[in-house]
């Protein structure tokens, strides 16, 4: 049985942590997968985590299993943590689920079984693994135009466009904020505008929202969210812990389903349903710690503090790369970095000048030139600055 396997093609953000290990050569530098890290190359863990884990280790006296949706105080918590009371409760089914990749591959089961015939319409460009799960699940999926090549930001005019050819009944998949890979971002009259056609076609959306408090702060990240959930009948959400609590091993996220009151116990008696099927119960630490951290004022605080913290290094690198580079070219071609929002930015290089990046400087990214904000550092954003003009960028 087992010879009849093919090989399967590697996953071109993941195969990068292989590649870059391997590399002898010292002074390389690593902006491939999304993961933060400080200033000095780690991935702390945050404050409030440690504090929240100190804190159940001392007063957790079972590991019995939770219910087939998780904790309902996570669930809660998630919620007022998008929605900050912009999506009433009882319209609110959902379910904890492995990580934000793990709501994601639920979202999209839960639609094949409620509309086997839709189409879900994602970002030209979004992440990877959200087109290669719905190809893996067999589902029609259509590109929309989002990123303008040129200016690297929104080709806003291009995807209104391009959504006009959606149907009653089809999925739109938005990301919620901090868009993977590009870092161009919705401003919130154009998530407006996305609502009202959505309206009109009667589609659904669907937002992945997996970096909440990486680009303007954990409100404004989420109001794109909070708009839709307010104009909408029915949203689905997935939601990502691993970023902002910095849990990425945990895998820790929620997968929530609004829509009309009356049918919300067939929506969550049908995500219950796909928890049991795939892996029974979600994973509960990450989830406990997440809840410990935003049911405790202090330890809220302390979280959004270092959150901040992190969001501010992300932007002053932003802002210090923009003002190298332009130093350096003598131009503002490069002044989208310091626009874009989030962990990542796309330079627009040509899958040639990536290589020479990686082969020539030691420097890492993803083929497309989705680059890693995180991985660099003050010392490093000179030495980036630097090779990005000397192949051609
Ligand atoms: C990324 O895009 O780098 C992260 O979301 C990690 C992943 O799983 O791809």
């Amino acid at each position: 049985m087992l010879n009849a396997l093919k090989p399967q093609p590697a996953d071109k953000i993941l195969q990068l942590i292989g590649q870059f290990k391997a590399d002898e050569r010292s002074g390389k530098i690593d902006l491939g997968v999304g993961v933060y890290k400080d200033p000095t190359g780690l991935t702390p863990v945050m404050r409030a985590v440690k504090a929240a884990e100190h804190r159940l280790w001392q007063t957790q006296d079972t590991k019995t299993y939770t219910g087939l949706a998780g904790e309902p105080a996570f669930n809660a918590a998630m919620a007022d943590l998008i929605f900050g009371g912009a999506a009433h409760a009882p319209r609110i089914a959902s379910v904890a689920t492995p990580g934000g990749t793990g709501a994601i591959r639920q979202a999209f089961e839960l639609i094949r079984m409620a509309a086997p015939g839709a189409t879900v319409w994602v970002s030209d460009p979004t992440w990877p693994n959200h087109t290669s799960i719905l190809t893996y699940l067999g589902m029609t999926w259509k590109p929309y135009r989002y990123f303008d090549g040129e200016t690297r930001g929104v080709d806003f005019a291009g995807m209104m466009e391009d959504l006009k050819a959606v149907k009653a009944g089809d999925v739109v998949l938005l990301h919620g904020c901090c868009h993977n890979p590009t870092g161009a971002n919705l401003t919130l009259p154009e998530w407006a505008e996305v609502a009202a056609l959505l309206e009109r076609t009667g589609a659904t959306p669907f937002i992945d929202i997996a970096y909440q408090g990486f680009g303007d702060g954990l409100e404004a990240d989420a109001a794109g969210t909070r708009l839709i959930a307010e104009r909408l009948p029915e949203v689905l959400i997935a939601a990502s812990c691993s970023k902002n609590f910095g849990i990425y091993r945990e895998r820790t996220g929620v997968l929530m389903a609004l829509g009309a009151e009356a049918g919300r116990d067939v929506t969550q008696a049908n995500l219950n349903f796909l928890n049991r099927q795939n892996y029974s119960f979600p994973p509960d630490h990450g989830a406990r710690v997440v809840t410990t951290i935003l049911t405790d004022a202090a330890l809220r605080a302390d979280w959004m503090a270092e959150l901040e913290e992190v969001r501010q290094t992300m932007l002053s690198l932003r802002e210090q790369l923009a003002n190298e580079l332009r130093t350096l070219s003598g131009s503002d071609r490069f002044g989208f970095i310091a626009q874009h929002r989030g962990m990542f930015s796309r330079l627009g290089a040509t899958p040639e000048q990536v290589e020479r990046l990686k082969s020539e400087h030691a420097i890492y990214m993803v083929g497309d030139s989705r680059l890693n904000i995180a991985g660099l550092n003050r010392t490093t954003v000179p030495i980036l600055a630097r090779a990005i003009l000397a192949v051609g960028i």
